[in-house]
């Protein structure tokens, strides 16, 4: 039975240019989406940019123009972008749209009727000079744990401790260099613990027939904070601020995270009014059509806590499913713009790399988990090479060329005894390709792809159509594998359509035989003719690949930083480059016994993991020799995105720091590294024969 459902990815903040990480989920959805059409299903697929909020009120400032025509010009690239990489979306929007503002009222007037809304004083730093009350990262000051000079209001680079913003030594404003001043300022609140059950329920499968609205992994990461208590939720920020006033609350405004999930609803919303959809089939609670929404991990609790919360007390349906991806990483490592592994994706189109090339790449490494993923360079190169190029088109470019020299484009009556078996092989392999797709499982898609296509290639091989062409009296036979032939290189390209909607666009021209759904692709194509066969693909060249990647080493610092806003404004402001540690820094000299009364020890790494409930740490277990097993946390997650991989390295650390406790347990010492901070730190390791325990002099 044919199925209704609407499909959003997550919104793309409309400050800077869409990079690979976005498009490794976004790319995830459209395969998605495409394969359910393919099913047959009524698929309605909508997106939106995410528009609003403080980052983007200063990166217009910054640009000299008005926040309005600053996003719509970023809009207009993203909207370029998407296209470019195939994207069916059926509506693409902003959040800053009158449907948005009227949603977001709606459901927050229907929250505050509804009893959801708390109204409460809370005190923030405010910039005098600035006039506005201040988000945690655009305050800086001394760590008031290990005396950093220079870090940001809610956590230390240096050091991992998290604290207020209150609690820095000398903090100053990164926008003017003002010392705040705490300010009294009323906020609003969305009380999400008057959801608990509503969540336990919507967990545990009750509005979805007990099918499971998420991986268990991210159900059991929000029970988690499910049964840690569900804290109120701040949904107002004080004017100026680029966003939706708030209705009955003059000088107010909606957080950012308040409509932008709601502009999930405009967009289609905007959809509605241009068409006959109707809004209430999709939103009422009594639907019986679907939600499915595509997301990172990073923010999980916005649309399995809130998300659902909001849609519920505002007298909404909640999600069929959550989709959740992990992140990208490029080379192995974190995406480094000093690397030239941050790459935009119009830096990769400019590259002469073809867009499907990408979506293949993508597909071959997601599963049903929401696993990181990483693009290695020289893999994307050889799998996209070897399985599209010389997999694939390889089976119609080895025999369409007889097709048309001795059949005229006609494919025969029927296969011979070998191929009609073979053609039962490839049924068997394809039948439950809907079925890998619906799940997400979209590399083992890949694989069975690979699978059949070395079938169908060893048949070629076998039956050697270039012999057989010389041999007047073997032109049946030929004309049977021929047929054969490019009647499974259309089932292929049905397998591949969601995935690589362009090229295989291209062989449907070829074949003359649209491919619609699944089913269409199995047919064997009896008497059928074809068109003059094109090359469809050309092979990677590596400089391509290259190129690419300089490219993106020279747009290093030229443009604003893609980054989502959630991440440090680094690049935000004039007043920070004075003061980043990346400047050189005059330093006083020091006596070699100053220098003595560091104990630097090599360590050997014996367990490194990711630390739950920090995106900055890693926790390291070091084997220190005669001073025994050490553990540390150290900051530096963003560069080394597969912790395990550290294992028996011989790393370079303070073994007589004084001992600190950290929320995630005691840290005993520090680990040395190298770099600016973030994605861009490298640990010191010493050379082979290095023993654990031995001093570093
Ligand atoms: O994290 C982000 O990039 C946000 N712009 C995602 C918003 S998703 C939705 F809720 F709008
Ligand atoms: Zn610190």
């Amino acid at each position: 039975m044919s199925r209704r459902l609407l499909v959003t990815h997550a919104l793309p903040y409309a400050n800077g240019p869409l990079h690979l990480g976005h498009m490794l989920g976004y790319i995830q959805t459209d395969i998605w989406v495409r394969a359910q059409r393919m099913m047959g299903n009524e698929v309605i697929f909508v997106a939106a940019d995410d528009a609003h909020g403080t980052p983007i009120m200063l990166a217009a400032e910054k640009a000299g123009k008005t926040a309005e025509d600053f996003i719509a010009e970023i809009r207009t690239s993203h909207e370029a972008d998407f296209a470019d990489f195939h994207f069916s979306y059926d509506n693409y929007y902003t959040t800053h749209s009158p449907e948005n503002g009227e949603l977001a009222s709606l459901i927050y007037t229907r929250l505050r009727d509804g009893g959801y809304i708390a109204r409460r004083m809370i005190q923030q730093l405010y910039d005098p000079q600035k006039e506005m009350f201040l988000p945690d990262r655009y305050i800086k000051g001394t760590c008031p744990n290990c005396g950093t000079p220079d870090q940001y209001g809610d956590n230390c680079e240096n050091c991992g401790a998290t604290y207020a913003p209150t609690d820095l030594i000398n903090p100053y404003s990164v926008m003017s260099g003002a010392t705040p001043v705490l300010r009294d300022s009323e906020h609003y609140f969305f009380e999400l613990s008057k959801f608990e059950t509503l969540l336990r329920d919507w967990f545990a499968g009750k509005f979805t027939g007990g099918s499971p609205v998420m991986n268990s992994g991210v159900a059991a990461k929000l029970s988690e904070w499910l049964d840690g208590g569900l804290k109120d939720w701040d949904i107002s920020r004080d004017a100026p601020y680029f966003g939706f006033p708030i209705p009955d609350a003059p000088g107010k405004f909606f957080y950012v995270w308040l409509d932008a999930p709601v502009g999930y609803l405009a967009s289609f919303k905007n959809l509605c009014n241009r068409t006959g959809l109707r809004f209430d089939d999709f939103l009422s609670p009594d639907s019986d059509t679907e939600l499915h929404h595509f997301l990172g991990k990073d923010i999980i609790n916005f649309h399995g806590l809130f998300w659902p919360a909001m849609l519920h007390g505002a007298g909404f349906r909640t999600p069929t499913a959550l989709h959740v991806n992990g992140y990208l990483s490029v080379n192995g490592a974190k995406m480094s713009k000093s690397r030239g592994t941050f790459i935009k994706a119009r830096t990769y189109l400019e590259s002469g790399l073809n867009a499907d090339f990408l979506r293949y790449y993508f597909a071959s490494v997601l599963g049903d988990t929401p696993v990181d993923a990483d693009l290695d360079l020289k893999a994307f190169e050889e799998r996209v090479n070897s399985h599209l190029v010389g997999k694939w088109v390889n089976i119609a470019s080895r025999t369409a060329g007889f097709v048309q020299k001795f059949f005229d484009g006609r494919l025969a009556a029927d296969f011979g005894p070998e191929e009609a078996e073979l053609w039962q092989t490839l049924l068997m392999h394809y039948g439950d390709i809907d079925a890998l797709y619906r799940s997400g499982e979209f590399a083992e898609v890949t694989r069975r792809f690979v699978t059949m296509a070395d079938l169908v290639n060893g048949h070629i091989a076998a039956k050697a159509p270039w012999v057989l062409a010389k041999d007047e009296s073997r032109r049946e036979e030929l004309h049977h594998v021929c047929s054969f032939a490019l009647a499974a290189f259309r089932m292929l390209a049905g397998l591949l359509k969601p995935i690589l909607p362009a090229t295989v666009a291209a062989a449907e021209q070829f074949l003359d035989a649209p491919i619609v759904t699944f089913d269409d692709a199995r047919a064997e194509l009896h008497n059928h003719t074809v068109n003059p066969f094109e090359p469809l693909l050309g092979r990677i060249d590596p400089k391509q690949v290259e190129a690419m990647v300089e490219a993106s080493k020279e747009s290093l610092g030229a443009e604003a930083p893609a980054e989502p806003v959630k991440k440090k404004p680094k690049d935000s402001s004039k007043s920070m480059s004075t003061n980043t540690v990346s400047e050189p820094v005059a330093t006083t000299t020091i006596g070699i016994d100053d220098f003595a009364k560091l104990d630097l020890r090599i360590g050997k790494v014996v367990a490194c993991e990711f630390v739950d409930g920090s995106d900055k740490l890693l926790r390291f277990e070091l084997d220190a020799g005669s001073l025994g097993t050490r553990q540390i946390f150290s900051g530096i997650r963003a560069a080394y995105g597969e912790p395990e991989k550290l294992i028996g390295r011989n790393v370079v650390f303070i073994a007589n720091l004084a001992v600190r406790k950290m929320r995630f347990g005691v840290s005993e010492g520090m680990i040395l590294s190298a770099g600016d901070g973030g994605s861009d730190l490298f640990l010191l390791d010493a050379d082979q024969g290095a023993q654990p325990g031995a001093t570093v002099r």
